[in-house]
């Protein structure tokens, strides 16, 4: 079996990509990002907040230089916003769509045409935005109105897409917009836009924003991705001889629930926290070791909602069962999550259970070869690379190239770290 030895250094977090660009059009003046990530959902951001007038320099697909202007400038696009495969870019952008001056129609790929925008369309249109779209799916019609008004509102799902959606609102709203979360979900639109945070009495977290609240200057160098690095993570712990560092990695709490499984699961990593602002940041030291699978605790499941499809390789070749439940929002992402986990695992010959809301899985099994469906799922294919790695027989996937949606480089940095 090869093993992974070497240094990796992560393209920036897509997560917080995203919101640089976003955060930086709406801002007044010039903001700059190195390592910035450059893959296709990001670029489905900048090409969207080009096309309405925003100046957007790239400097060898690491840095971005953005001179942004307060929307009421934003000039209309010739065409519909395409979000492509984004559901990041379609959730937060629609929040700014929903206050200009001028009819927006936002439009994505097959597989974000799927994807439920009632969740967003619903505070939205509560805050007085005027919003027609196909029965809830894409393409989404945005109308001028006359203004939004803030809203208090409960999250419904634990979803940071729709928490950033309607605090980013909330910026252009009257009157104050609190966001009321009972689940914690990753926290940077409220780390980086500096919004007022508390906890209730009831231990739920309220976010605020409203009209005039400055916008900060957010230019910073982004940290590594924390959902490509646990592929890395998971293959050096699996593979016998390795010994893989993992450098500028985001290690944002509300990020890293992955490492929280793994100490469950017995697993002993090297972390240093090297970075505390704007975003927490460090490295990670990885070395293989035997693991014991547990039972997911439900509140985690938000905090790793992304790393569920390579926890499915790990948990395969770890000793006991892994239950994981409450996770149907697995089956609302770039695929159906769940289903491809599952009927991936099968064809390369694991035993596997599903349910409506997860799956369970005993191990360790071990992989035969076999052709796997990505479904057109980054996550999907970078999951099965992995699991080829520990494979006798190659794993095939009908589309690896659908890896660049999250992280075009994924390939040649894994070879750069796998020794025979
Ligand atoms: C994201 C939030 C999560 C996550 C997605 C990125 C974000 O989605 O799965 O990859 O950047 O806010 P939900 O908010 O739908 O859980």
């Amino acid at each position: 079996m090869p093993k992974l030895k070497g240094t990796v250094l992560l393209p920036g977090d897509k997560s917080i990509s995203h919101r640089a660009a976003l955060f930086s059009a709406i801002r007044e003046g010039t903001s700059y990002f190195e390592n910035f990530n450059f893959n296709r959902d990001c670029l489905a951001t900048l090409a969207c907040l080009r096309a309405v007038g925003v100046e957007i320099e790239t400097k060898e697909d690491t840095s971005v230089r953005i001179n942004g202007k307060d929307p009421g400038r934003w000039q209309k696009p010739d065409h519909p916003l395409n979000a492509e495969n984004s559901g990041t870019t379609a959730r937060l952008l629609s929040a700014l769509l929903a206050n200009l001056p001028f009819p927006t129609t936002l439009i994505g790929d097959a597989s974000l045409s799927r994807r439920p925008m009632k969740r967003i369309i619903e505070p939205l249109t509560q805050m007085g935005a005027d919003i027609r779209s196909n029965n809830g799916y894409l393409p989404l019609e945005f109308f001028p109105v006359s203004g939004l008004k803030g809203i208090d509102y409960e999250l419904p799902v634990a979803s940071a897409q729709v928490k950033s959606a309607v605090l980013m609102a909330g910026l252009f709203a009257e009157g104050a917009t609190r966001v009321i979360e009972t689940i914690p979900s990753r926290d940077h639109t409220e780390r980086l836009l500096n919004l007022p945070v508390e906890i209730d009495a009831r231990g739920r977290k309220i976010i605020r924003s409203r009209r005039g609240l400055p916008i900060p200057d957010i230019s910073m160098k982004i940290p590594g991705d924390f959902s490509s690095a646990a592929f890395f993570i998971t293959g050096a712990l699996l593979l016998p001889g390795s010994e893989l560092m993992i450098k500028n990695v985001s290690l944002n709490p509300t990020r890293t629930g992955f490492l929280e499984v793994l100490k469950q699961m017995g697993a002993q990593l090297e972390i240093n926290l090297t970075q505390q602002e704007p975003e927490p940041a460090g490295e990670i030291v990885i070395r293989p070791q035997k693991l014991h699978n547990i039972e997911i605790p439900e509140e985690l499941i938000p905090n790793i909602i992304d790393e569920i499809p390579i926890l499915s390789i790990l948990a395969a070749r770890s000793e006991g069962t892994l239950v994981l439940r409450h996770a149907s929002e697995l089956r609302f992402k770039e695929s159906d999550r769940i289903k491809a986990i599952v009927q991936n695992l099968r064809q390369i010959g694991v035993e596997v259970e599903e349910f409506e809301d997860g799956f369970q899985v005993c191990g360790p099994q071990s992989f035969k070869g076999g052709k796997i469906t990505t479904f057109g799922d980054h996550r999907i294919a970078m999951s099965f690379a992995i699991a080829d790695l520990l494979s006798d027989e190659p794993i095939e996937p009908d589309d690896p190239d659908c890896a660049a949606v999250s992280f075009p480089d994924f390939y040649h940095i894994l070879k750069s770290v796998v020794q025979a």
